[in-house]
């Protein structure tokens, strides 16, 4: 999601139907607001599966202005028990609690990774390290900046390993009078960060004029965040506007180079979840921050003009 007061743009109201063809949204949401930290926002999720005790263990955000860092935990995606000691970042620790994105490759350094947004939107990234996932995060100095000087406020992002090189897909946007794109960086460190492409976003995966694309991510499989699958294409689930940066839908692409090739996006070109453009619903004006895994797409239904979200399910038809 994105946040009012700046991105308020132009709301145009969609009368679309709940779903293109492969996917089914539950009504209700699986994960709502329920403390006073979270004011009435819980979103931006990414679930993946906890080994160690046979469920899916999801991380998101809580709180519209002041963000924090929750975790919760379920056997069927969609009954959720928040783990015991949320949040765990603290809210308002002037690190931030936005667009959390975890990382549980530890193969070369025995860290999990966290990274969230600057509570500026434009300081870039926090990226802090745990060995459990949960607890004791230490901070990790980088220097991931704009990728352009023009395109200087940070959003969502989708992080993976790809031989000894992490590969970032990051949303960055830009506030006058642009819209949020996606661009890529490698660092082999997770401190000196590249930008690629020359700084080039992926306007292919633009589908209105003047209208945002973010909220990259890939399909997690036994835990962990793929890039490539075994025939050698990126699966990308993101969110795209059709009248500047809201209301907002969901889409997929693939490409089998993220460096020097394109994206395709699937089913056609359309959205495969949408919003629903219904104001007693809670996905009014944007489906965003999709997170795959197995049959399921996680994601935020939001309201941006009363600043409520919460986090929705979705299942592919079989
Ligand atoms: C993290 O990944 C490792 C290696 O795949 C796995 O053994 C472990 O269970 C995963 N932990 C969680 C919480 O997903
Ligand atoms: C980060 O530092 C490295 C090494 O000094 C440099 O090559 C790179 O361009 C910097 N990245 C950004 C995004 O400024
Ligand atoms: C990999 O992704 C491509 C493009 O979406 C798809 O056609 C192919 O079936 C996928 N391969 C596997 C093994 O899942
Ligand atoms: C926002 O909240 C107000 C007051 O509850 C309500 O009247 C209005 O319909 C809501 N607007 C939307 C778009 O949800």
């Amino acid at each position: 999601m994105i946040r009012t007061s700046l991105l308020l743009l132009c709301i145009a109201l969609s009368t679309h139907g709940i779903n293109a063809e492969e996917w089914t949204k539950l009504p209700d949401p699986v994960l709502t607001a329920a403390h006073d930290y979270e004011q009435n926002c819980v979103c931006e999720p990414l679930v993946m599966s906890d080994q160690g005790t046979n469920k899916y263990r999801m991380y998101y955000r809580s709180g519209w202005g002041t963000t924090a860092v929750g975790v919760a935990f379920s056997d069927d995606g969609k009954t959720w028990e928040r783990y015991e000691n949320n949040p765990i970042t603290p809210p308002g620790d002037g690190l931030g609690g936005m667009q959390p994105w975890v990382t549980n490759d530890t193969s070369s350094s025995g860290f999990w990774y966290l990274f969230t947004t600057h509570p500026d939107w434009t300081s870039g990234v926090t990226i802090r390290r745990s060995t459990d996932g949960l607890t004791n995060w230490e901070v990790v100095e980088n220097n991931l900046s704009s990728p352009d000087g023009v395109h200087t406020y940070f959003g969502n992002r989708v992080m993976w390993k790809e031989d000894d090189l992490w590969c970032l897909l990051q949303e960055v946007g830009d506030m006058k009078g642009g819209v949020w794109e996606i661009f890529l960086y490698t660092s082999k460190d997770l401190k000196d960060w590249a930008v690629r492409r020359n700084g080039k976003p992926y306007v292919e995966l633009q589908r209105s004029a003047n209208s945002m694309y973010g909220g990259p991510s890939f399909e997690t499989f036994n835990g962990q965040v793929v890039g490539k699958n075994e025939t050698g294409y990126y699966n990308l689930y993101y969110h795209a506007g059709s009248d500047g940066n809201l209301p907002t839908d969901i889409y997929r692409a693939s490409s089998v180079d993220v460096v020097g090739g394109e994206w395709t996006v699937e089913n056609g070109g359309e959205a495969i979840l949408m919003h629903s453009g219904n104001e007693n619903k809670f996905d009014y004006d944007q489906v965003a921050d999709p997170s795959r895994i197995n049959d399921m797409i996680f994601y935020d239904g939001d309201n941006n003009v009363n600043a409520t979200c919460a986090i929705g399910m979705s299942k592919k038809k079989t």
